[in-house]
């Protein structure tokens, strides 16, 4: 098992994945062409052929990241996987020199664990909601805000 860069023959997978869990609500849809064009800023966990995570890593602002599109498949929930990638993602943000890694999120428990804080949504900047506006949520987000300092890892 393995981190690495996304590249395009994982798109379909990433996005099968994706709407897995939108389905049922627990993140959002996310268009192919999306996935296209954000296929650099994305990270699969793979053994094999087989992809067991995805997620992104998207800057957007000055010392400020998201990560996006966190997805551990559903036969490899549980097995310490999804804290992997995460940790991964903050040491990649680390190095880009990236200070802070938010995550919108309603698994507040699963970030804690890997040392996210909840902030009020109100201190983000305005760039956070740049991509709030095709949200079916939009204005009524139910998601918690959490933040980790990418120099205290
Ligand atoms: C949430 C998700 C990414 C967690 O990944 P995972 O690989 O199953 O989690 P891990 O096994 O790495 O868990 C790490 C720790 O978090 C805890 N944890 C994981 N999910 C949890 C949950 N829903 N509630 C409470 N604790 C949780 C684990 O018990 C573990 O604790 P430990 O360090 O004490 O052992 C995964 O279940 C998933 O893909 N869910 C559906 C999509 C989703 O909600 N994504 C998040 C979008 S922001």
């Amino acid at each position: 098992m393995f981190i690495r860069k996304a590249v395009m023959s994982d798109v379909d997978t990433i996005y099968n994945l994706i709407e897995h869990y939108a389905k049922e609500g627990r993140l959002l849809s996310r268009p192919r062409i999306s996935i296209f064009e954000n296929l650099q800023s994305l990270y699969v966990v793979s053994e094999g052929d087989e992809i067991l995570a995805i997620a992104g890593l998207h800057i957007l602002w000055d010392n400020l990241a998201e990560i996006r599109s966190l997805v551990v498949s559903p036969e490899h929930a549980g097995k310490g996987i999804g804290k992997l990638l995460v940790d991964h993602i903050v040491s990649e943000a680390a190095k880009l020199e990236i200070e802070k890694l938010l995550s919108l999120t309603y698994q507040v428990e699963f970030f804690k664990r890997c040392g996210f804080t909840i902030v009020d949504k109100e201190t983000m900047p305005q760039k956070v909601w740049k991509d709030c506006i095709n949200c079916s949520k939009f204005p009524n987000c139910d998601e918690t805000a959490m933040i980790i300092h990418t120099k205290n890892i």
